[in-house]
C-alpha cells in the first residue's frame, strides 16, 4: 500500500492491491476529488477534474476571467457552502463575525505509517507496517479556523478511513454546526441508493431507490444510531446485485445522531456525506480548541453487496474488534429472559441453568430484574448496589458460584446509563436526569436517561458498575439501553453549549464503557439497546456482540440477520432459540428452523429448555453439538448471501459460511410459505475451492422430509455445487429449514 504526492501536479494517491484513492491541489489549492474505485496503477493528472460552464455557477474572484472554474462543478474533499457551492456541504461553521461563508484551500499535509488512535472517540486500528495515514490539513481564508482531514488505508483492504478535525485558531469564540467525516464527490449520477431501516423488533430491512435529484437524507435524531435507520448507505450502479456490480458504502465509527445524505445535482453530478447528524448540532469552539468528527469507513466493492459485506467483516473482525474475545469462540449462552421476564429466584435460575448445562449451554445469563425492587420494568434503574435478596438471598455471588459449580459461566445484564424515578438514585439526585428548563420530561419505558455528559454522573456509573462486576465471578455483560433521548439539556452546561449535549451524552457513553471494559479485559460484553438500536462500529470497539433484536422469531429474523449482514459479520449479531409461540409474534416454527436461524448468528437460546419434552431436549442437544462441531466456520469463516428474504415472492432465505481455508461450507435455507405448483429452487454454492471434491457431513431437514433426501455421505465436486447447484426439496410444511454441512474430500 503506498500514499504518493507529486508535487508538480499536486496528485495525492492513496492505493493497494485493490483500490485508489486519488485527490488533487487544484487551482489556487482547492483541494478536488478525483478518483475514488478499483485500484489504477497509472494515473494521468492532467484533465483529471472536469471545468464545465454553467450559466449562473459563481466564479472565484481570483478567476474573472475563467468562466469553467466554478465551485459548482468542481468535486471537492471537504465542500462548504457560501462561495460558489450550493450542494450539500460537509462542513458548517458560524465565524464570531455572525457570518457562515467557508472557503478552505490545501495548506500542507503529513504522511506517517500506521494509524493513529482519536482521543475522545472509538477508532480503527491496524499494524504500523499494515497502513499509512495522509493529513491534509485546509485552512479557511479568514485564518480563524483549520480542518485536518485524514485518509487511512490499510493493506489488502477495499477501503478507506476517514476522519476530520477542525482547530480553532482565531482568538474568538467560533460555532461549529457541521462537521462531516466523510464526502465523495461523483462526476455522474446514475446510481441506486441502498440504507437499512426498521423499527424496535423490525429492525435493518433493506431499502434500495433510484437516485432522484435533490437532497435525499437518512438520519437519526434520537440520541443512538437508532432502530430506525443504521449508520450506513451506499450508492450502487442500476445493475449491482449480491454478486456484481459496483458499490460506494459508507458507515461511521459512531453510536449517535447521525446523517447520510446524497444529492443528486439538476446538472447531474452526486454528492454522499456522511457524519454526526447537523440537525440541532453545535458545537462551541473557544480558541485553540478542537474537535473531532468521528472515523467514516468507505469501502469500494465491483463484485456486488456480497463483496462489500466481505470487506466489511473482515474489518470488523480485524480492526474494530478487540481484546481477548477478537479471536476467542464464543460459548453457547441461554438468557433468562423471555425463560422468565422479572419471575426468578436462585433456585428458579439456578434450575433453568441446570438444565440447560445437560444440554451443552456453556453460559448463564442472568437478565433484567435481579436489584433493588425491580418485579417489572418500572422501577429501580440506578440501584445497582441494591441486589434484590427476595429473589437473590445470596446475592449475585451465591448465584454465580452455583452456575461456575455446574461447569458454566455467569452472565449480568445492566442499563447504566438510565435512571427509574422510583429508584433511590433518583431520590439522592433528582437533577441527574437529561432536562431541559421549563418541560416535564418524558419517560419512555417509564425511564429517564442520566446526563452522561457530566464527569461526576459518569464517575459515579463507573463506580457502581465496577463495584457490582467486581462484587461476583461474572463473566460475561449485556449492557442495555432501552429508550430514545428527549428534553436533551443539562443542568452542568451554560446555555451557549446545550446545542453540544446530544453529542457530549455519546462521549460520555465512551468514556464510560472504555473505562468498564478495561478494567474487565476478560469479561465478554454484548451491547444492546431493546435488541438492535445501537448496533455500530462504535459499539463494536469495546463490545464484540450486540443483540440484533428483540424479535426472536425465526422467520423475522431471516430478514433481520440478512439486512444486519450488510454490514455486521454474524458473529456479532446474537441470535437465539426462542419458545413457540413466538413471544413476539405467536409464530409457531419448528425446532430445526429456530436453531438453523440462531446458529447463523451469534448462537443461544432465550428460553426454559427444562420446560421442553424429552425428545425436544435430545433434539436441542444433538444441535448444540453439532453448533460446537463447526463453530470456527461459522464464527470465522466467510458469510456469503444466497437468496434474499427482500427479493421476489419474500419466500425464501438462503445464506453460506465458508471457513477461511474453504475447506468446509455451512449452508442455510429456509422457505416460509409452502404453495401448490411452487417451482424448484436451485442453490448454487458460492466462494468454495476450485477442483475439489465436498462432502455432505451434515444435512437436517424437515422431519416429514428427513427419510425422503438425506445428501449426507454424498460426495459432489466443487464445480457441481458453483455450477449445477443443489435443488431443495419441495418441503411439505410452512417454516421449514434445511442446514447442509459439506466438508472438503479426496476422492
Ligand atoms: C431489552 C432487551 O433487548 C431485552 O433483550 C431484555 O434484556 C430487556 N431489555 C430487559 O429489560
Amino acid at each position: 500500500m503506498e500514499i504518493n504526492f507529486d508535487k508538480e501536479t499536486g496528485l495525492f494517491t492513496l492505493s493497494n492491491r485493490k483500490i485508489s484513492y486519488i485527490m488533487q491541489v487544484v487551482k489556487n489549492n482547492y483541494l478536488a476529488h478525483i478518483y475514488f474505485g478499483k485500484k489504477i496503477d497509472d494515473f494521468n493528472p492532467y484533465c483529471s477534474y472536469y471545468e464545465v460552464e454553467h450559466e449562473g455557477a459563481p466564479q472565484p474572484e481570483e478567476f474573472p476571467e475563467g468562466r469553467r472554474f466554478s465551485l459548482e462543478c468542481l468535486p471537492q474533499e471537504m465542500p462548504a457552502y457560501g462561495c460558489g457551492d450550493f450542494k450539500y456541504p460537509a462542513l458548517q461553521v458560524r465565524l464570531d463575525n455572525g457570518t457562515s461563508a467557508l472557503d478552505l484551500r490545501y495548506e500542507r499535509h503529513e504522511i506517517y505509517a500506521g494509524k493513529k488512535a482519536l482521543s475522545n472517540l472509538p477508532s480503527a486500528y491496524v499494524n504500523e507496517q499494515d497502513a499509512k495515514t495522509l493529513v491534509i490539513t485546509l485552512s479557511e481564508v479568514s485564518c480563524k479556523f483549520k480542518v485536518e482531514v485524514s485518509y487511512t488505508i490499510i493493506e489488502d483492504e477495499a477501503l478507506i478511513i476517514r476522519s476530520a478535525k477542525i482547530i480553532n485558531t482565531s482568538d474568538d469564540i467560533i460555532k461549529l454546526h457541521q462537521l462531516s467525516s466523510m464526502c465523495l464527490d461523483f462526476a455522474d449520477g446514475s446510481f441506486d441508493r441502498v440504507h437499512m431501516y426498521g423499527s424496535h423488533a423490525n429492525e435493518r430491512n433493506l431499502d434500495r431507490v433510484p437516485l432522484n435529484h435533490g437532497i435525499d437524507v437518512v438520519s437519526s435524531a434520537r440520541g443512538a444510531t437508532s432502530h430506525q435507520h443504521n449508520n450506513f448507505l451506499a450508492l450502487c450502479s442500476k445493475d449491482a446485485n449480491e454478486d456484481h456490480g459496483e458499490i460506494f458504502a459508507s458507515t461511521l465509527i459512531w453510536s449517535g445522531n447521525f446523517e447520510a445524505v446524497t444529492e443528486l445535482s439538476c446538472y447531474g453530478y452526486t454528492r454522499m456525506v456522511m457524519g454526526i447528524n447537523s440537525f440541532d448540532f453545535e458545537w462551541q469552539l473557544a480558541p485553540q480548541e478542537s474537535f473531532t468528527a468521528p472515523e467514516a469507513v468507505i469501502v469500494y466493492a465491483d463484485d456486488g453487496f456480497n463483496g462489500m459485506s466481505k470487506t466489511f467483516h473482515h474489518f470488523v473482525k480485524k480492526h474494530i474488534v478487540r481484546g481477548v474475545w477478537k479471536d476467542k469462540v464464543r460459548p453457547v449462552l441461554a438468557n433468562s429472559w423471555e425463560a422468565a421476564y422479572f419471575d426468578f429466584n436462585q433456585d428458579s435460575i439456578v434450575r433453568f441453568a441446570k438444565d440447560a448445562v445437560n444440554l451443552g449451554v456453556e453460559l448463564i445469563v442472568l437478565d433484567d430484574g435481579w436489584f433493588g425492587h425491580r418485579d417489572d420494568d418500572k422501577t429501580s434503574l440506578g440501584d445497582w448496589d441494591i441486589i434484590n435478596k427476595k429473589k437473590l438471598p445470596h446475592g449475585l455471588k451465591g448465584l454465580s458460584d452455583e452456575i461456575h459449580n455446574l461447569g458454566a459461566k455467569f452472565g449480568l445484564w445492566i442499563e447504566p446509563e438510565m435512571i427509574s424515578f422510583d429508584s433511590e438514585l433518583f431520590k439522592k439526585h433528582p437533577d441527574w436526569a437529561l432536562s431541559v428548563p421549563l418541560h416535564k420530561r418524558s419517560t419512555g419505558r417509564d425511564q429517564y436517561v442520566l446526563d452522561l455528559s457530566r464527569k461526576e454522573i459518569r464517575d459515579h456509573i463507573v463506580e457502581v458498575i465496577l463495584k457490582v462486576l467486581s462484587s461476583a465471578p461474572i463473566d460475561y455483560v449485556k449492557w442495555d439501553m432501552n429508550r430514545n433521548l428527549t428534553e436533551i439539556g443539562s443542568l452542568a452546561f451554560p446555555a451557549s453549549q446545550q446545542g453540544e449535549i446530544v453529542t457530549r451524552y455519546v462521549l460520555g457513553l465512551y468514556d464510560i464503557v472504555n473505562r468498564i471494559t478495561k478494567a474487565f479485559p476478560n469479561i465478554l460484553f454484548e451491547s444492546c439497546s431493546g435488541g438492535g438500536r445501537r448496533f455500530d462500529m462504535g459499539m463494536l470497539c469495546y463490545m464484540p456482540q450486540v443483540w440484533t433484536s428483540d424479535n426472536t422469531d425465526a422467520v423475522a429474523r431471516q430478514r433481520i440477520q440478512y439486512g444486519t449482514s450488510y454490514l455486521y459479520p454474524p458473529v456479532t449479531m446474537g441470535a437465539h432459540v426462542s419458545a413457540v409461540p413466538n413471544h413476539q409474534l405467536n409464530r409457531i416454527t419448528s425446532m430445526l428452523t429456530r436453531f438453523t436461524c440462531a446458529m447463523s448468528g451469534n448462537f443461544g437460546y432465550e428460553m426454559d429448555l427444562g420446560k421442553l419434552s424429552l425428545a425436544e431436549q435430545e433434539e436441542v442437544k444433538f444441535q448444540i453439538s453439532i453448533y460446537k462441531k463447526y463453530r470456527e466456520t461459522l464464527q470465522k469463516g466467510d458469510f456469503i448471501r444466497l437468496i434474499s428474504p427482500f427479493d421476489g415472492e419474500k419466500n425464501e432465505t438462503s445464506w453460506e459460511f465458508v471457513s477461511t481455508d474453504k475447506s468446509e461450507v455451512v449452508l442455510m435455507y429456509f422457505r416460509n410459505l409452502v404453495k401448490n405448483g411452487m417451482p424448484l429452487t436451485r442453490i448454487r454454492f458460492k466462494g468454495l475451492k476450485e477442483d475439489t471434491y465436498y462432502q455432505c457431513v451434515v444435512h437436517e431437514s424437515p422431519s416429514v422430509l428427513a427419510e425422503k433426501h438425506d445428501m449426507s455421505g454424498q460426495i459432489f465436486s466443487s464445480e457441481y455445487l458453483q455450477r449445477r447447484g443443489l435443488i431443495m426439496d419441495k418441503s411439505d410444511c410452512d417454516f421449514s429449514a434445511h442446514l447442509y454441512v459439506l466438508r472438503e474430500v479426496k476422492k
